[in-house]
């Protein structure tokens, strides 16, 4: 369990229970375990689900709702360079930063420090050079140390408009692509992601810290965008992060969906919202929502049962992956949000007298459910079926020609016309140093997209190989990689080969 709040907290309900059982009071009878109760508070129900539900803001908005109701605190617009940075990369004014890491160290709550590399609210930094950027990092970070669980490292570096593109402007202007091929990955390029991230590792290694760090981005929630075309944001994001976690460097620890959904055609609430939140997961990253708010437009205008539905969907869908672990809202009150006239948070009122929406209400209940059977200690190799989000549907495990080679199955999540596969490769009474994977599709199915193998075909018979970082598999042990695909999956058959 992740917020320290939440291991306290069922550390006393077992005991409570052990010490009713023990003086045989006759409330409790012996040999028979009550149901624990659903959780009163968001906090409270995402802990014993495996997960913080958190809050933006700032000291001014610090009433008692914030260390009842939510787990974790991320400064809304207070450790942002504009505030807290100067021109050379020191630090200056931060006097408000200090007030919310204090008050979430003495209410328990994790803090998410946002943000230190972006193109916008740059303040003295806006402009300068990857040095005194690094710097800034670097005197960021050491300030408040492990107080700090996750850093938004860079923040929103792509660009809108759904192009798979990086954004141009400063700090990406100072990125070079050497030799034009649309990656940053090559001898004589640079890239201010790759080197703000190396940055930052070096401090958390060099002062042993346990801050983990995070790459956060919006309309990259959905595998789709509005009409069903490829969320090519989203797959940029994959790109950067499966280079940066993949290769020889481990640079990035988590991402951030920051979801704040609205009624832009690429900030939809999709049915493969859970689909890409695994993808990521799948990486070995772990996956927050990190700015949720929902605009009443996406229900017709319906702050009630519409709002809180779509609350519902975009909680299950995290639920639903065991690295997907953690929710924020950007805000308390629609009243004091960024956007108050989309009316999209959880709560009514203002200034420290709250009122609960439909919305609060079907996130306590889905925070309640659980992560319906997901291991919260690794990743889910089928993710569970929910009636709000896709079906998930198993496909028969094939069976190893050679028993010391190896075996594949799927698991598939779908929507109408697509679905995502999941493939686990297991070796079998041996290590095998590589693989390959004979896919046989049923008709109508073509592979739009695929991950941690090579692939050769779209459609009928597809072959996907290891890749260089996940050939050697050692015996009995796997490893998974996965496709996206028109049509549906259900026959599909695998034939694994050791190589
Ligand atoms: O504090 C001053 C106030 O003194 C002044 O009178 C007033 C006049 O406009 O401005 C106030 O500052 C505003 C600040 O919010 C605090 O309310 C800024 O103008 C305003 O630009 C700033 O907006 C923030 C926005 O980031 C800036 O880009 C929002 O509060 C904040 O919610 C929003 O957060 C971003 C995330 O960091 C990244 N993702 C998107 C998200 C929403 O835009």
């Amino acid at each position: 369990m992740t917020d320290p709040s939440g291991r306290v907290r069922i550390r006393s309900v077992v005991a409570a229970l052990a010490v009713a059982v023990l003086a045989g009071g006759g409330a409790v009878a012996v040999g028979k375990v009550p149901a624990l109760a659903a959780e009163t508070t968001l906090r409270a129900a995402a802990a014993k689900a495996g997960l913080f539900f958190g809050v933006a803001a700032s000291p001014g908005r610090l009433s008692s709702i914030v260390n009842q109701e939510f787990g974790q605190l991320t400064p809304e617009n207070d450790m942002k360079p504009d505030s807290i940075a100067t021109s050379s990369g020191g630090l200056r004014n931060t006097g408000n930063a200090d007030t919310l890491v204090n008050y979430a160290q003495t209410n328990n709550m994790l803090v998410r420090g946002h943000t230190l590399v972006w193109h916008s609210q740059a303040g003295q930094l806006q402009g300068t050079s990857q040095a005194t950027l690094n710097t800034f990092i670097g005197n960021a970070i050491t300030r408040w140390g492990s107080r700090i669980a996750y850093w938004d490292v860079v923040n929103e570096a792509l660009d809108d408009n759904n192009n798979g593109r990086r954004r141009t402007q400063w700090p990406h202007s100072l990125s070079r692509d050497a030799n034009g091929d649309g990656d940053y990955v090559d001898a004589g390029d640079t890239d201010v992601i790759r080197d703000s991230f190396r940055r930052a590792k070096e401090v958390v290694q060099q002062n042993g810290l346990t801050t983990k760090l995070c790459i956060n981005d919006y309309d990259v929630e959905g595998l789709t965008v509005s009409g069903g075309a490829r969320n090519n944001k989203a797959q940029a994001l994959y790109d950067i992060v499966r280079a940066y976690t993949q290769g020889t460097e481990r640079l990035i620890d988590c991402v951030g969906f920051q979801a704040h959904f609205n009624d832009n055609p690429n900030s939809i609430i999709s049915d493969d919202l859970q689909a890409n939140i695994q993808r990521f997961a799948d990486l070995g990253v772990e996956v927050h929502i990190t700015e949720l708010d929902i605009d009443d437009d996406l229900s017709n205008n319906d702050i009630g049962q519409g709002q809180a539905n779509n609350y519902r969907k975009v909680v299950r869908a995290c639920l639903n992956v065991a690295r997907c672990t953690g929710i924020t809202v950007w805000g308390i009150a629609d009243s004091e949000s960024w956007r108050s006239s989309e009316r999209g948070l959880l709560f009514t009122g203002g200034s420290g007298n709250y009122q609960k929406k439909a919305a609060y209400s079907a996130v306590l209940d889905e925070l309640n459910k659980g992560r319906s059977g997901v291991n919260p200690s690794s990743p889910p190799v089928s993710p569970s079926a929910s009636a709000s989000v896709s079906p998930s549907v198993s496909v028969s495990p094939s069976t190893p020609t050679d028993p010391s080679g190896c075996s594949a199955s799927v698991s598939l999540n779908s929507w109408t016309g697509g679905f995502v596969a999941t493939v686990r490769v297991t070796a079998g009474s041996s290590a095998i140093n590589g693989w390959r994977i004979t896919a046989g599709l049923p008709a109508g199915a073509a592979v739009t997209n695929h991950w941690n193998a090579e692939r050769s075909g779209t459609s009928g018979t597809v072959q996907f190989a290891n890749v260089g970082y996940n050939g050697r598999i050692a015996a009995g042990q796997f490893t998974e990689f996965g496709f996206q695909s028109s049509g549906a999956g259900a026959g599909t058959t695998l034939t694994c080969t050791a190589t």
